[in-house]
């Protein structure tokens, strides 16, 4: 019956008695308990190898902007992959002069935006100001470091700046002086434009519309996978083609609902609860299982490979953003590997009865709902 509950009750089980030898969780971390870094235009706090060193290829960042809080203009090799959590901010981002190519949006709550590698970009808080999740396709990444336009300017000599830029000394003494660098979250006047009225009032407007938007509206696209238990949104390069290296997705999973077992044949994922909380387990090779509770804020990881799943224990909603390495996803759902072999060898590879094995379901969906996939008729994998 029930390999599900069977499986994770055993699992419960080892967890409790292995407890007092369990070491401090690889994968998860009480993010939500870290103090972020106050500028003068909002705060900031990073998650990289340094800080969650099983999370070896994704690093992330949380930024708050005030109204009128600016990510100043920067780039990095790095690709980055953000979602919007709360708020509106509008960011620019500037793929190439020699084509005149950038793009200006205002992004709301549940939109995301991709940019690749050194590309540059500016982030403002509009009016409410905003709070986003940024994650980045190098574990060792720091935002904060990365070039920009105060940390260049500030650093390059003098004369240089003028010539590029038609400054005279006077105006550059005057002015770069007393810049230091990086500027990294500045506090801007609050825009008062709209966004037609900002795109006209740059003095080099984009002559061509760049060939893929980097804004993807996650929030509002269809489901890809809805049942009682939850739904998974998803941005890939199959809606969004222009997120070649990163994807991700926006979960929900209801009370007592459950993201299925299943493991990534292509890319890692990072895991931040937006709200709610939920019991997230990552197996990574004989023996070796970690189980945690993250509330909101918190975050987790499941190396490529990896074993895991998402459950929703509690009365309340809870929502999530799993972010990715790859641009295109790639799983295998636990059911989907018993659906496509006899039970007769599924019983052989445990050690089992067939009647064991014929019980358990080939296919289901990709969030249960609350009492298990039983309650649910075969149907296609979805
Ligand atoms: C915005 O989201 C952040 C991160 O989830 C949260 O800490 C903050 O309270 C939210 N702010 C508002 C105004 O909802
Ligand atoms: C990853 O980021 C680090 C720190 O910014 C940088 O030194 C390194 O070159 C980056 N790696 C790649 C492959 O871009
Ligand atoms: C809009 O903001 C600019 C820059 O802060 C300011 O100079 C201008 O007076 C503002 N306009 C209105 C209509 O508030
Ligand atoms: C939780 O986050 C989701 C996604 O951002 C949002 O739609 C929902 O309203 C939030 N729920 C609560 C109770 O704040």
């Amino acid at each position: 019956m029930k390999f599900l509950d069977t499986f994770a009750a055993a699992v419960l089980v080892c967890l409790f008695s292995n407890a007092s030898t369990q070491n401090s969780p690889k994968y998860y971390q009480k993010w939500s308990e870290v103090e972020p870094e106050h500028f003068p235009g909002g705060t900031y706090k990073y998650s990289n190898i340094e800080t969650f060193p099983d999370s070896d290829a994704i690093s992330a960042n949380l930024v708050t902007l005030y109204p009128g809080g600016l990510r100043e203009m920067h780039w990095h090799t790095a690709t980055e992959w953000a979602y919007v959590l709360n708020g509106t901010c509008r960011a620019t981002v500037i793929e190439s002069s020699r084509d005149s190519m950038a793009e200006t949006w205002d992004y709301a709550t549940g939109d995301v935006w991709y940019i690749r590698p050194n590309e540059a970009h500016v982030v403002q808080g509009l009016r409410d100001g905003c709070t986003y999740l940024a994650g980045y396709s190098n574990a060792t990444f720091d935002d904060k470091l990365a070039s920009s336009l105060s940390s260049w300017l500030s650093t390059v000599t003098r004369d240089v700046v003028c010539d590029s830029l038609g400054l005279t000394p006077a105006d550059v003494t005057a002015d770069l002086a007393s810049m230091t660098h990086p500027r990294m979250i500045t506090l801007g006047p609050v825009p008062n434009t709209s966004l037609a009225e900002y795109r006209v009032s740059v003095s080099r407007p984009p002559r061509l519309l760049v060939k893929n938007s980097h804004r993807f509206e996650l929030a509002l696209s269809t489901p890809h996978s809805a049942t009682d238990g939850g739904f998974v949104q998803e941005a890939s390069k199959a809606t969004f083609p222009i997120s070649q290296d990163m994807s991700g997705s926006l979960l929900e999973v209801d009370p007592g609902g459950m993201l299925q077992l299943h493991w990534h044949t292509t890319q890692n994922e990072w895991q931040f609860v937006i709200n709610g909380s939920v019991q997230a387990g990552v197996f990574t090779g004989p023996g070796q299982h970690e189980e945690s509770l993250l509330g909101p804020g918190d975050i987790g990881c499941a190396p490529i490979s990896s074993g895991h799943y998402i459950r929703n224990p509690t009365q309340e909603t809870a929502f999530l953003i799993l972010m990715y390495d790859d641009g295109e996803f790639s799983s295998i759902d636990l059911p989907w590997v018993i659906g496509n072999v006899p039970p007769q060898i599924t019983a052989s590879c445990m050690d089992t009865s067939v009647a064991f094995a014929e019980n358990m379901h080939g296919t289901g969906p990709k969030v249960i709902p609350y009492g298990g996939t039983q309650q649910f008729t075969i149907q296609d994998p979805v």
